[in-house]
């Protein structure tokens, strides 16, 4: 079979689990009314699968502070961060992470999934080892093949084969980089990040944690499990997006180790490439205000993850193991999946269709997201909706 050919062979297997004109993926948004609302064909939907947690899309403090950076400094910086795309927006954005977090210093990347890979493959390479969770992101695994790194994965938040696999690496512990996330991003449960300190420290290796779901989500101030565990200064590098809670493009990294300012000389995925636009740059640093101040979000945000989760798992579906943004409805038929997807789309609901092997286990995903702007009014029907597909579908 030739590369084309290949090509062909897994377009295929697409279709045959996606019929014809089923366009679950990449499906085009025409219109977005608000952070809760949009128009997909000739409907208006409720939007359940972003990552638009704190409902922070339309906010006028972050239109405005783009609008003021594209006045002012032009809609791109055309450089890397190493050489021209250095601004000062940039810089401060750094310094006011390096502040929310109480580190000594924080970098910013173009995109999250740099972040994970400029940040993994600066710190580790061959020789060294990557120990990451079973259902890491793509982004993880990713920089640990960047890096040329061994890596080793552990059952998902299994804390014993966790320790099984670090007894098994002996003196090589001492180089090897952990890596966990804040809240999993297909079933939305959180990493148990006492007893991975716990072992990090008996072994001796150092401690990655991506908040990208986790940001202003979990803690008082919206840092994340750190905060939420009061672990900031057991963690040695802390990585995060600004594609979730934030609503722009771009990550971080922050860290009290003043290494953390090497990886700007030595991570590819940091200095080959363009530098966030100054206005991406601005929004970010309006919306970590408000993501600061934003407790009264938090407590809408967890009212509405509440009521969706508890109204789910009434109904029969099975969830993941506890309350969060991310909530699926976990199914072990990739044809249920897709037609609950697609009933729900007729009933105005828009929500994520993840198929093997995207989701753990060779399950189907019905994954919804939720965010502080959606109504108790929205969630109760998003619910109803859900029930009246379970006896449909589900009991047929
Ligand atoms: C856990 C995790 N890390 C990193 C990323 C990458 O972030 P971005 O999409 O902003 O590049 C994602 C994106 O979904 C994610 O879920």
């Amino acid at each position: 079979m030739n590369l084309l050919e290949k090509l062909d062979a897994a377009a295929a297997a697409r279709k045959a689990m996606l019929p014809e004109g089923v366009g679950a993926f990449g499906i085009p948004i025409e219109e977005v009314y608000s952070a809760t609302e949009a128009r997909i064909g000739k409907r208006r939907v409720l939007l359940l699968g972003t990552n638009n947690y704190l409902g922070l899309t339309f906010a006028p403090e972050c239109i405005q502070a783009a609008h003021k950076a594209l006045d002012e400094e032009g809609t791109g910086t055309t450089g890397s961060r190493m050489a021209n795309g250095s601004y000062y927006g940039h810089r401060a954005l750094e310094r006011e992470f390096a502040d929310f977090y109480d580190c000594g210093s924080g970098i910013v990347f173009t995109t999250g999934y740099q972040a994970n890979l400029g940040t993994i493959s600066g710190l580790v390479g061959r020789g060294d080892t990557v120990l990451i969770d079973g259902d890491s992101h793509a982004s993880i695994f990713d920089g640990c093949i960047l890096s040329g790194a061994e890596i080793i994965r552990f059952k998902h938040n299994d804390m014993a084969d966790m320790e099984k696999r670090l007894r098994r690496l002996g003196d090589r512990t001492e180089t090897t980089l952990i890596i966990v996330e804040g809240i999993y991003s297909m079933l939305g449960d959180q990493a148990p990040l006492a007893d991975i300190v716990e072992l990090k420290n008996k072994y001796r290796c150092t401690l990655l944690l991506d908040e990208a779901h986790s940001l202003g989500v979990l803690g008082e101030t919206g840092q994340g499990l750190v905060e939420k565990t009061g672990l900031q200064k057991e963690v040695d590098f802390i990585t995060g997006t600004f594609s979730k809670s934030l609503c722009s493009i771009g990550g971080f990294c922050v860290s009290n180790h003043p290494q953390l300012d090497q990886l700007r000389y030595v991570s590819h995925p940091y200095i080959f490439t363009a530098s966030p636009s100054p206005a991406t740059i601005a929004s970010t640093r309006a919306a970590l205000q408000l993501l600061r101040e934003g407790s009264h979000l938090r407590r809408q945000l967890w009212k509405n993850c509440t009521q969706l989760y508890n109204r789910l798992a009434e109904i029969g579906y099975q969830v993941g193991p506890e309350p969060g943004p991310v909530i699926a409805a976990i199914l072990d038929n990739p044809k249920q999946a897709l037609q609950i997807w697609q009933r729900l789309l007729e009933k105005n609901i828009y929500v994520n269709l993840i198929l093997p092997p995207a989701a753990p286990d060779g399950k189907s995903l019905v994954r919804c997201s939720v965010n502080a702007a959606h109504t108790t009014e929205q969630m109760t029907y998003v619910g109803d909706s859900f029930a009246n597909l379970y006896h449909e579908i589900l009991q047929s």
